[in-house]
């Protein structure tokens, strides 16, 4: 496995991989690997010949009261972690590498950005298409590979490669779960004891939603409040949001119909977890 710090010694290794060529995948993370990336790894391994995974904590994409400074780092146990799945090359770059000047233009996030996570961070999402769009064409993958636990993240991106006509197809992947059904994440890691095993209570609660729904509840606002209630009841954490939302565009419903998504967010203390279901409602 190589790991290339430098935009110039990636983009030579994977020119001389599409000169041979071979399919490039491209799993972009900020690294702190965990179950959920290895499975989008494994994914990737399956549709493509040469795999090329990002490990790159993005300054922009964090507000300034947010975790950049505190976002768990540990690069010598992501590269065992992505040595022992077979990634190819690891592109590791620093920030100087890629914003080595104060950017002169950036990704301006029109839709979608209003709700779920947008709401409470402010260009948040302008932060991500950026690095994102910098990374496909470095990188100039035929697939990226994202995982649905930031549905929206997925919805964005889909939206700039629609915009922009990038040359690269956006594979969707499930979340990976814990047993008990917490969805894996990097800030899972934050959470005290007592504050894990409530965490377990978002999944259960988003599964109790799409039991309603399957018992013929097409009310939105109803689904929200049994959500809260079942979150206050069982949880310390303070909800952020609660939103049933059509996917992908993101756009409030009156009712429930046709593709939606589901979304949480719950901060605890120190953390601030999200998850997702998406149901199609016949
Ligand atoms: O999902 C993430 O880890 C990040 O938002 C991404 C896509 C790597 C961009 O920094």
């Amino acid at each position: 496995m190589i790991i290339a710090r430098t935009i110039t010694e990636l983009q030579k290794i994977v020119l001389e991989k599409k000169k041979q060529r071979k399919s490039i995948g491209f799993v972009p993370t900020m690294g702190y690997l965990h179950e959920g990336h290895l499975s989008l790894i494994e994914k990737a391994k399956k549709h493509d010949d040469f795999i090329v995974l990002s490990i790159f904590v993005n300054p922009l994409q964090f507000g300034p009261n947010e975790d950049f400074d505190r976002y768990p780092r540990d690069f010598e146990r992501d590269e065992m972690l992505a040595n022992s799945a077979n990634v190819d090359v690891i592109f590791y770059p620093d920030v100087n590498e890629m914003y080595p000047n104060d950017l002169s233009a950036t990704i301006s996030v029109k839709k979608g950005v209003g709700v779920l996570c947008g709401k409470s961070r402010p260009g948040h999402f302008d932060g991500v298409a950026t690095v994102v769009l910098k990374l496909f064409n470095i990188v100039q993958p035929t697939r990226a590979y994202f995982g649905m636990k930031d549905a929206q993240q997925v919805a964005v991106i889909e939206n700039m490669v629609a915009d922009f006509n990038l040359p690269v197809n956006v594979m969707k992947c499930d979340t990976l779960r814990e047993e008990d059904g917490l969805a894996k994440s990097s800030r899972n890691v934050y959470l005290t004891n007592d504050e894990r095993n409530e965490a377990t209570e978002i999944y259960a609660s988003l599964k109790q939603a799409l039991g309603l729904i399957g018992a013929g509840e097409r009310n939105p606002n109803v689904i929200k409040e049994t959500i809260k209630a079942h979150l206050q009841a069982k949880t310390s954490g303070s909800v952020d949001y609660i939103e049933l939302l059509a996917y992908p565009s993101l756009k409030e419903v009156d009712t429930l119909e046709d593709e939606i998504i589901i979304a949480i967010a719950l901060k605890f203390r120190q953390a601030r977890l999200i998850d997702n279901v998406t149901i199609t409602i016949k």
